[in-house]
Order: C-alpha cells, then sequence, then structure tokens
C-alpha cells in the first residue's frame, strides 16, 4: 500500500490554459460545473468533469465539496515588496519622494532579525488569506530579510520567489550596500535558498537610480554564473524617475537600454511598472521575451501614470505581462481588488479588459512572467495543488448581484470588479489547506 497522501477537491472549476489577450475564449478557457481535482503528495493526479474521474481517486481519499463556490488556480502576484507593509497607505507623496520619505527608513529597519520575522510572518499570511499561493517578492538590502521572507514561506511549503535589494547608491546609507558586498550576499543567499523546497532566487537591483554600472555588472555576472535563477527590478514608472535614469546613464538610447547594455533584458527578468515605455523599446522586450508585472492600484496610488495594455498585447509583437500587487506602493494585497483597478485603468485607456483576461493575469500570466508556468497557475496533471476557492456571493451585495448573473463571465467579472479577500473561502498550497475563512455567509 502507497503511504502517499491523496485527497480531493469538488465543485466549479474554472482555470486558464493560454493566453485569451492572444487566443479565442473557447481555447483559452477550462470550466466544469462539476469538477474534481485529485491530489496526491502535493501534485495533482486528475482533473476534470467528476462523474469522469471519480474512478481514478485512490481508496481512502478524502473529498472536501465546496458545492456553491469556485475553485481556480491560486494567485500569482509577479510584484510585491514584504518589508513594505507598515507603510501602506502613506499620504502624499509621488515615487521619488515616497521612496525617501516612507520606503527607505521602513527598509532600514530590517537589520534587525525579529523585525525581519515578525514582518514576515505577517505578509505571508497577509498573501494566504487573499488566495494568493506565489509571489515575488523583493526583500531589502538586508541578508537578514531575505532569511526571514524563505523560512516563512516554507513553512507552508509555498512557492516564492524573492531576493535582496541591490542598490549602491543615491539612497541613505542605512539601506545601502556595495557592488561587491551585494554581489557576495546574493550569491551566498542563491547557494542557500535557491531550489530548496519550493523556494526560488531572484535577482534584485532595486532600479537604474540605485545601482552604480559595476552594481548592474555584478547583477549580470549573478544571471550568467546562475542558470536557474530569475531577475526583477524596475523601469519607467514616473517621468521624474526616467530622467533621473537618463542623466546617470546618458549614453544609452533609453530606459530599457540601460538594462539592456548589462544583458539584463532576458526571458529570466521581470521588470515592475513599465508605464511610459516606446514602441522601440516594447520591441526589445518582446525581442529579448523579457516579462513585465503591471501593479495597477500603486500606478493609480503614487499618482504613476496609466499602464498600456493594448500596447503590451500587439499580436505582431506581444510581450508577456504578468499582475502585481506592488504593496506598499499598492494599497491591497487582493488580486481581486488588483483586477478591478487593471480593469478600470484600462478603461481610462479605451480598452475593456474582460474577466477572463484579467482572472488569465492573476493566475497564469503572472505564472508565465515569473516562468514557473509549468508548476503552477493552472490545472494540470502534475502542476502543484496550488488552488483558491472563491465565494461569489461573500457580502450581501455580492450575493444580490450574483441572482441576476446570466453567465458565467458575468459572474466572474462582479468578482472581479466587487469581490476582495472576504470571498477567499479557502486556500490551498502543494495541496493542503493553509486558509480557512473563519465565518460563513
Ligand atoms: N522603484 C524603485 N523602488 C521602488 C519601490 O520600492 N516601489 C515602487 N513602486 N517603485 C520603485
Ligand atoms: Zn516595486
Amino acid at each position: 500500500m502507497s503511504d502517499v497522501q491523496a485527497s480531493a477537491i469538488r465543485g466549479q472549476l474554472f482555470y486558464l490554459i493560454d493566453d485569451p489577450f492572444l487566443n479565442g475564449y473557447e481555447d483559452c478557457v477550462r470550466y466544469e460545473s462539476d469538477g474534481l481535482i485529485v491530489i496526491e503528495d502535493g501534485k495533482i493526479t486528475a482533473v476534470g468533469e467528476t462523474r469522469n474521474i471519480a474512478s481514478q481517486l485512490p481508496e481512502g481519499a478524502i473529498i472536501t465539496h465546496y458545492p456553491n463556490s469556485i475553485i481556480m488556480p491560486g494567485f500569482i502576484d509577479a510584484h510585491i515588496h514584504y518589508p513594505q507593509v507598515e507603510i501602506i497607505g502613506s499620504y502624499g507623496t509621488q515615487l521619488l519622494e515616497w521612496l525617501n520619505k516612507y520606503t527607505f527608513p521602513t527598509e532600514a529597519k530590517f537589520k534587525d532579525e525579529q523585525h525581519a520575522y515578525t514582518i514576515a510572518e505577517f505578509f505571508i499570511d497577509e498573501l494566504k488569506r487573499n488566495g494568493t499561493t506565489s509571489a515575488s517578492i523583493f526583500c531589502t538590502s538586508a541578508r537578514e530579510s531575505v532569511d526571514a521572507i524563505f523560512q516563512s514561506a516554507q513553512q507552508d511549503d509555498m512557492l516564492i520567489l524573492a531576493g535582496k535589494m541591490m542598490m549602491d547608491s543615491h539612497a541613505p546609507t542605512s539601506v545601502l550596500d556595495t557592488a561587491q558586498s551585494s554581489y557576495d550576499d546574493s550569491k551566498a543567499l542563491i547557494e542557500k535558498w535557491h531550489d530548496r523546497g519550493r523556494a526560488l532566487y531572484t535577482v534584485s537591483p532595486r532600479f537604474a537610480l540605485t545601482s552604480s554600472p559595476q552594481q548592474l555588472e555584478m547583477a549580470q555576472a549573478l544571471m550568467q554564473e546562475f542558470d536557474e535563477v530569475r531577475l526583477q527590478t524596475h523601469i519607467s514608472e514616473n517621468k521624474d524617475e526616467i530622467a533621473r535614469a537618463m542623466e546617470l546613464y546618458p549614453d544609452r538610447k533609453n530606459y530599457t537600454d540601460i538594462y539592456d547594455s548589462y544583458g539584463l533584458l532576458e526571458e529570466r527578468a521581470i521588470y515592475g511598472h513599465a508605464i511610459h515605455m516606446s514602441e522601440n523599446e516594447l520591441r526589445r522586450f518582446h525581442e529579448t521575451d523579457a516579462k513585465i508585472a503591471h501593479c495597477p492600484t500603486s500606478n493609480f496610488f503614487i499618482g504613476s501614470g496609466l499602464f498600456d495594455m493594448e500596447a503590451m498585447k500587439q499580436e505582431n509583437r506581444p510581450v508577456t505581462v504578468g499582475l502585481g500587487t506592488d504593496v506598499g506602493g499598492g494599497t491591497s494585497f487582493s488580486m481581486l481588488q488588483t483586477m478591478n483597478e487593471m480593469y478600470k485603468m484600462a478603461q481610462m485607456r479605451g480598452i475593456s479588459v474582460t474577466a477572463t483576461q484579467g482572472f488569465y493575469l492573476a493566475t497564469l500570466g503572472s505564472a508565465t512572467a515569473l516562468g514557473i508556468e509549468d508548476r503552477v497557475g493552472t490545472f494540470k496533471v502534475g502542476h502543484d495543488a496550488d488552488i483558491v476557492v472563491l465565494d461569489p456571493r461573500a457580502t450581501p451585495l455580492l450575493n444580490l448581484r450574483a441572482n441576476v448573473a446570466d453567465t458565467l463571465e458575468e459572474l466572474l467579472f462582479v468578482m472581479m470588479i466587487c469581490a476582495d479577500d472576504r470571498a477567499i473561502e479557502a486556500t490551498y498550497i502543494a495541496g493542503k489547506e493553509v486558509y480557512e475563512r473563519s465565518y460563513v455567509t
């Protein structure tokens, strides 16, 4: 007899298998009104219509049935800063002043190991409460901050990508490293954490404004030395930021060219924001298959600008986009609320993103942008069983609205606009329930 633990989750299944911005609905969406996901040893071993696959259930498997819920792959946050939770909702500034006034002082606190663990544990709990099962996470320049987040995520076997912030110039000394120490520390942390359990390391130069040319060379060296690690940074979020980047790197054609000249524009790299981009820059993103993390709640809150989703999804040169909260520039951990603001931002630019496209971005889209789509982001045999259970009637208003929703797309759209953490009924990571809503609606 096998000692592998088997279980199953039953209910309405909704998931994506391809990008609905670029392909037809039928080619992208999978829906089962009464579906079953069979899980063994943290992985999906069967998925489909209950009546077809119930026979594949291992003997003794426990089935958890959610007859009134919608079951999806766990949400994936493509860009978030865990050390910034204490400054979420800080008043009145735009990017560069916001960094100096709020961000750098709060990040300086993470040399204190105890503080780092306290915030890291709060942060992982908050992800689970919001149905987010993976995230690409910026730490601070302190090594302790990286240990704290990987250790906290490991308690739930959560697949996270995280890395030490590399920043050696133009910020207070309390948060600065040096080009050499950032290389040494990042390398030691890669060797300690990358591929340990489900942990993945992501090399994290903050942005061109706080990295010297020598430090960007170090980031390049790390990417060349370690085939499997990812890279995350920021680009073209704010007009003053862009002007300053061009002052610091006057020989470069544009902001993208700064990173490109250090070989950092490549398929393992994801760039936060990318709001004010030229056609040439987007073409380079397409050619190199570098990815973009769209962070709408942050872009509204810090007043950065309106992301151009349509420009990303041009059929002749698509750019891969994931969705991020960017807490604490972003104002919510909820990927549902992030989809809501993504929709509104696209409306301001004259396009109406569908619910299917929104849920794609929050699941398989972000997975693809982070290079983890072969493990999570959809329901497929062999993938990790990271799952969110959504209650479409979580509040009186959602309930009233659900009563008159005629189609699944309409119901999902209402959830994307009006739902939040209250709609997260349960969250599963590697097949284990790690969060269950404690109240009944
Ligand atoms: N650009 C460089 N660092 C940051 C950060 O911490 N947050 C945001 N929103 N943009 C940045
Ligand atoms: Zn960011």
